[in-house]
């Protein structure tokens, strides 16, 4: 599974020269495309499917600029980000508003593909682990079993966002194995800096379901590049 977050990027006429490149790319890979929202009505693609960045945490009604899980679904978006970092940190959402915003999704049959990791300073003080464990326990606590079964986990080090450093193997399935234990059901997926270069080393980990893809997500080239070698592997 590859999802692409295309972030605040493409304008209008941008996003339809993007799609027709993505056109060609293999309909054998599960590869699912989170444009901006604005760019969602616009989305013509057969051979992948259709995500969004963000959901309100409202159903409906007054919320001036929101965007709800029911209209996303109207436009058959059938997976959406929820709580990646950059949400939680430049527009504080919070644990609440997160799990409001999974329910929604989780109301209009849309896949949530909820975001965690740790910040650059709680990996230097090692508690990396225990910002994992908690946050999982955050999630799981205001959340059904039968929910939580339905959840796409990434693992974000937040250190590792847009940054060009990821995190060793070792590192990688030591903190993939603590969300594995809380998730034993669920896909589990990593995103942060991967290139055509260094995914060879996300190859290795037996945990990984799939992978994010923010800023290589924008270049077509890149892309079928990453898919070819995903299919040699
Ligand atoms: P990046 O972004 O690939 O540009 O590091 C990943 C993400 O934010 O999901």
């Amino acid at each position: 599974m590859l999802v692409l977050n295309n972030k605040c990027n493409f304008t209008k006429n941008e996003f339809i020269d993007y799609q027709k490149e993505l056109q060609e790319i293999a309909a054998t890979a599960n590869v699912i495309l989170c444009p901006t929202a604005i760019n969602i009505s616009n989305f013509n693609l057969t051979n992948i499917s259709l995500g969004a960045q963000d959901v309100s945490k409202f159903s409906k009604g007054a919320h001036t600029g929101e965007i709800s899980a029911s209209q996303l679904a109207s436009y058959n978006v059938k997976y959406c980000i929820v709580g990646h970092s950059e949400r939680r940190t430049s527009f504080h959402e919070t644990e609440n508003d997160i799990n409001l915003k999974i329910k929604n999704l989780l109301e209009n049959n849309i896949i949530p593909i909820v975001c965690l990791g740790e910040t650059l300073l709680e990996k230097q003080e090692n508690l990396t682990s225990e910002k994992l464990t908690n946050a999982a326990k955050q999630l799981k606590n205001n959340l059904t079993k039968e929910e939580v079964n339905k959840l796409i986990i990434a693992y974000e080090p937040l250190w590792a966002i847009g940054s060009g450093l990821i995190p060793n193997i070792t590192e990688l399935e030591q903190n993939l194995s603590i969300l594995k234990q809380n998730f034993p059901h669920n896909k589990i997926l990593y995103g942060g800096s991967i290139d055509t270069n260094n995914i060879k080393i996300f190859q290795e980990s037996t945990l990984l379901d799939g992978y994010l893809l923010g800023g290589l997500s924008l270049n077509p080239t890149s892309l079928k590049k990453i898919l070819k070698i995903l299919k040699n592997n």
